[in-house]
């Protein structure tokens, strides 16, 4: 745990340091769990857009994208259940004057159960030559003991959650004698509803009918556009509509980083499909949705699969896509079977037909919807802390010699290539550097840097992910190649001066995570 801890630190302090992620409002001291993308950061994060957009977008003819607008008709938020419904269970410590989210209380508790769990393990995995890790987890009775304890509190918690039953939320963090993390104290108030959309006031209109809230997820775009896309693109069912934008959510726990935001991004999917076929398409995305995440290299068991154990007020069936991020294993995509419940409220409510011909079937009716939903700060945190690596140098027989590089695919890195002139003093190689720099920066996103050693150039370019680095030298002088030297490998080669840019471009290029 301290471990992760200390990994987790470190990967803060990089994404500030090599200019990814600055706290938000730094100089007043910040806004809490509001980020600003930095230089770096902004350029991961649109190819980490761009990946998804053309995964969805352009590899499918039945997907097509939209870009509405955040601020949408109140009885929106009426008709989706978010005005009634989209709450978190919210608790006061006594003594602190802290609030929590009594659920996240209550998993932390199984979290700290599932540690105690992994740490007998480990310790067994050392001591046993042959050790097969899933007979010692059915059989050794103090890992059996947490297990059952997790399941018994997951199933009560999972149960009071669906209810909204705050009584029972309280129950259980008194009967496992939870305390306040930060001071140790046991006196909580009850637990009550807290909703998370943020509002604000329409200039013209005033008290609450000007009442406007900020989207707490980009799906309702989707929805109350669904015929307008259906009829200006003649697409029939089954087919999906997809979505980048910014969502809002006044969340009490602000903590671990940019995992969980009051401002995100998130990357939706809805797809529009017959009544009935929702478990053929539920598992056709599941399947779709953890091969994406795997094309990135994120190693398969660094991801799984987790029901909910409680499902939101739209949903017949729902699963998270997990990652393993440097504080355990935690959601970062939905994918939810949302049965017909948004379209048939927006009908109800705005008494606007939202049925849909079926030309296959001669039948009309309101389309079942799954969803995809990915949160695209969590999906940069998931790439960050699965590609920042501390390794000795390869090729080194000194341990001690390491370096700190992040090994993101070629292909979402922020710079693809940077061209550094090995004198900086000599003009004609600056200059050839500066030539070569100009043709390659009109197909690849790269950099120009001469502001140090070599070696010391090299480091950073590890630091922010540069798949290649150019080096021009005197050889390039007489021959017109340059050494083209790889991120992970470290293996240099020699490379024709008219070559680089192809180069470049073929083994950094998006379709890499397409084909
Ligand atoms: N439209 C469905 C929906 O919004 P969700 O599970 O609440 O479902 C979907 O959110 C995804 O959005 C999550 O899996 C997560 O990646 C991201 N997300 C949700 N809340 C977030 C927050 N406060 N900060 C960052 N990302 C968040």
């Amino acid at each position: 745990m301290a471990q992760q801890n200390d990994q987790f630190k470190a990967l803060v302090a990089h994404c500030k340091e090599y200019g990814f992620i600055y706290q938000s409002s730094e100089i007043y001291d910040g806004l809490s769990a509001v980020y600003d993308y930095g230089p770096y950061g902004s350029l991961l994060k649109n190819n980490l857009k761009e990946y998804w957009w053309k995964a969805m977008v352009q590899m499918h003819d039945n997907i097509v994208g939209i870009d509405a607008a955040i601020f949408m008709h109140p009885k929106t938020w009426k008709a989706s259940g978010h005005v009634d419904a989209f709450n978190d269970p919210l608790v006061d410590n006594k003594d602190s004057k802290k609030r929590y989210r009594a659920d996240v209380l209550i998993e932390d508790h199984i979290d700290k159960l599932e540690a105690k769990i992994n740490k007998e393990v480990e310790k067994a995995s050392k001591r046993f030559a042959d050790f097969d890790e899933q007979m010692f987890r059915q059989t050794n009775t103090r890992v059996v003991e947490y297990q059952e304890k997790m399941d018994a509190i997951a199933r009560r918690l999972g149960a009071a959650m669906t209810k909204g039953d705050m009584v029972e939320l309280k129950a259980i963090i008194d009967d496992l004698e939870i305390a306040d993390p930060d001071t140790g104290s046991r006196d909580w108030t009850e637990v009550r509803q807290f909703n998370l959309m943020f509002s604000t006031q329409l200039g013209n209109i005033a008290g609450e009918e000007g009442k406007l809230y900020l989207r707490p997820e980009t799906a309702q775009g989707i929805f109350v556009n669904f015929l307008n896309v259906q009829k200006t693109t003649r697409q029939k069912i089954p087919f999906g509509i997809a979505q980048i934008g910014k969502a809002f959510r006044n969340e009490i726990v602000a903590r671990q980083f940019i995992f969980r935001m009051r401002e995100f991004e998130q990357m939706e999917m809805q797809f529009f499909i017959q009544p009935g076929t929702q478990q053929k398409w539920y598992e056709y995305w599941k399947a779709a949705r953890l091969a994406w995440h795997q094309k990135t290299g994120t190693p398969a068991a660094k991801l799984r699969f987790h029901d909910h154990d409680n499902l939101a007020h739209y949903a017949d069936a729902a699963v998270d896509i997990q990652f393993e991020f440097p504080f355990g294993f935690k959601e970062l995509e939905g994918i939810h079977s949302r049965t017909d419940f948004d379209l048939s409220s927006h009908q109800e409510l705005s008494g606007k037909k939202l049925t849909y011909f079926d030309p296959a079937t001669n039948e009309s009716y309101v389309p079942y919807v799954l969803e995809t939903s990915v949160g695209c700060d969590r999906m940069f945190l998931a790439m960050m802390s699965n590609a920042l690596v501390t390794e000795q140098v390869p090729g080194s027989d000194d341990p001690n010699n390491t370096r700190e590089v992040l090994k993101l695919h070629p292909a979402l890195a922020p710079i693809k290539a940077a061209i550094l002139p090995l004198k900086r003093t000599e003009d004609r190689i600056v200059a050839k550097a500066k030539e070569l720099f100009d043709k390659l920066k009109i197909s690849s996103q790269c950099q120009y840097d001469d502001t140090g050693s070599i070696g010391k150039l090299y480091r950073r370019q590890d630091a922010i992910g540069t798949p290649f680095c150019i080096t021009v030298d005197f050889d390039t002088l007489e021959d017109n190649t340059v050494t083209v030297r790889d991120r992970d490998t470290l293996t240099q080669e020699r490379v024709p001066l008219e070559n680089v840019p192809a180069l470049v471009r073929d083994r950094t290029d998006m379709s890499l995570l397409l084909g």
